[in-house]
């Protein structure tokens, strides 16, 4: 079977419809030709926006000169009243020294540190979920929440102020319009695009309870009784550059981030995974045999988690759940002979990229054992970015490449999981890659 791929709209459609289309999702709103096209421009009255699909020109922006090729302030439109300056948004050498106090935190090394927490999260959601049909990516927005706030300020999602923020934030996902719209959307600058009072507010709300945990933090790691975990070591971490921590305030957008990035993706992608496995009952059967290697809380265990890593790995190239990426250009381009203005949206789209007909065997087949092949790695190294890629990588690649096969076997390990006839989901662009209507799949304990 293969897994759901949105219908793409015709090849000409006119820009009134193309902005209706794109209201509703960004992923049906784009051409089919887009999954075999190197390049392709669109014109809006106010700027030009180019979606690259050719590998060496996405290492061009990403890796090569990231410095020409910052982040676009349209993204950051919708998400600035809850993130503030947070690392996802700033640019230039805000952003560099953030980097640098934060990037130490998740070093391998750390991950080992912060494995009995995600552990524990794993245990809490195989006892929560129960029998019949379960809408999954609502029980793993569940767990994805638990292991950030287990990891990084060791407490449960069960905590007052963990679940008031969890509440809050699903509340918050409802009245925000979507990640990367502003940056396609054909609306000059000047137009105020404006926050909605309630998604104000709920983010307003979100702050000052994030700011309750940081602030206790802060007066723990004064007094030598701050838990050793993930906020403890980046509040701790002096910029190499100039023997500066973080204070409060940057701290809190910081954590509004590592809450957001780290589990609607987590989440998103975890969801999908069930999915696929529910959908290919040879693999679900395979997984569930090496999750019997689960037997106590030791890191060690990861590297027997083989076929669970591969097969979230096609999960995340099937679902990426940060389907698309903007940067914006400083200086005069030439992408593939066209000249390309300062000021031009540059769209990096790992869900076109991930199914792109020129360079994957299979692109839209679920095919785990790909990655154990020539090919499959040649294409991963070329053409394959669910975390993006260069300095400006997902801080959390190497933290969710550990939860993502961890929770899953774990899932497998206690239960079985089959798709629900007439439900098949219908992938959507929200803040992450979703399912229109929920994912629900029929749980049976092993
Ligand atoms: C499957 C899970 C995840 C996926 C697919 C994912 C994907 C991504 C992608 C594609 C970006 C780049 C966005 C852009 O450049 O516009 C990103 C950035 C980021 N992610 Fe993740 N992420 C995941 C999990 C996490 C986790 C668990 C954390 C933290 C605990 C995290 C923290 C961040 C942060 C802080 C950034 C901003 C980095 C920067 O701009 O310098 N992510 N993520």
């Amino acid at each position: 079977m293969t897994p759901p791929k949105p219908d793409a709209r015709p090849d000409r459609v006119s820009l009134l419809r193309y902005l209706r289309l794109f209201r509703q999702d960004i992923l049906s709103a784009q051409p089919a030709r887009l999954y075999r096209a190197w390049m392709a421009e669109f014109r809006t009255p106010f700027f030009r926006s180019y979606m690259v699909n050719d590998p060496p020109l996405v290492d061009l922006v990403l890796k090569e000169r990231p410095d020409d090729f910052p982040k676009s302030d349209r993204i950051g439109e919708g998400l600035r009243p809850l993130l503030g300056d947070s690392v996802f948004l700033t640019n230039g050498e805000t952003w560099k020294r953030q980097r640098r106090i934060i990037d130490p935190a998740f070093e391998g090394g750390r991950l080992r540190d912060t494995f009995p927490a995600m552990w524990a999260a794993g245990q809490a959601a195989c006892d929560r979920i129960g029998a019949g049909e379960v809408e999954v990516e609502a029980e793993m927005s569940h767990a994805a929440a638990d292991v950030i706030f287990r990891t990084l300020f060791s407490i449960p999602i069960e905590h007052e102020i963990a679940a008031q923020v969890f509440a809050q934030f699903r509340d918050y996902q409802r009245t925000q319009p979507l990640l990367n719209i502003a940056a396609f959307l054909p609306l000059p600058r000047f137009l105020p695009r404006g926050h909605r009072r309630r998604t104000k507010a709920t983010a307003r709300s979100i702050r000052d309870l994030i700011t309750r945990l940081t602030e206790a933090r802060m007066a723990e790691i004064a007094a030598g009784t701050a838990p050793d975990d993930l906020a403890t070591k980046i509040m701790t971490t002096p910029d190499p550059a100039t023997g500066e921590t973080f204070t409060t305030a940057e701290m809190v957008d910081q954590v509004a981030i590592f809450f957001l990035a780290g589990h609607e993706t987590s989440a998103s992608a975890l969801a999908w995974t069930l999915y696929l496995v529910a959908t290919h009952p040879d693999w679900q059967a395979r997984l569930a045999e090496e999750a019997d290697a689960l037997d106590s809380c030791d890191f060690k265990v990861m590297s027997k988690l083989k076929l669970s890593r591969d097969v979230f790995r096609e999960a995340l190239r099937l679902y990426p759940p940060v389907p698309m990426m903007v940067r914006e250009t400083t200086c005069p381009e030439t992408f593939r002979g066209r000249d390309v203005k300062p000021g031009a949206q540059v769209v990096l789209s790992p869900w076109h990229l991930h199914r792109h007909t020129r360079i994957w065997d299979n692109p839209d087949g679920f095919d785990p054992a790909r990655w154990q092949t020539e090919g499959g790695r040649d294409c991963m190294r070329r053409a394959y970015m669910p975390f993006s890629a260069g300095p400006r990588v997902c801080t959390g690649a190497g933290f969710a490449m550990v939860e993502g096969p961890l929770l899953l076997s774990m899932l497998l390990k206690r239960f079985r999981f089959e798709a629900v006839a007439g439900k098949t989901p219908v992938p959507v662009a929200h803040l992450t890659v979703r399912s229109r209507d929920g994912i629900h799949l029929r749980v049976t304990p092993r």
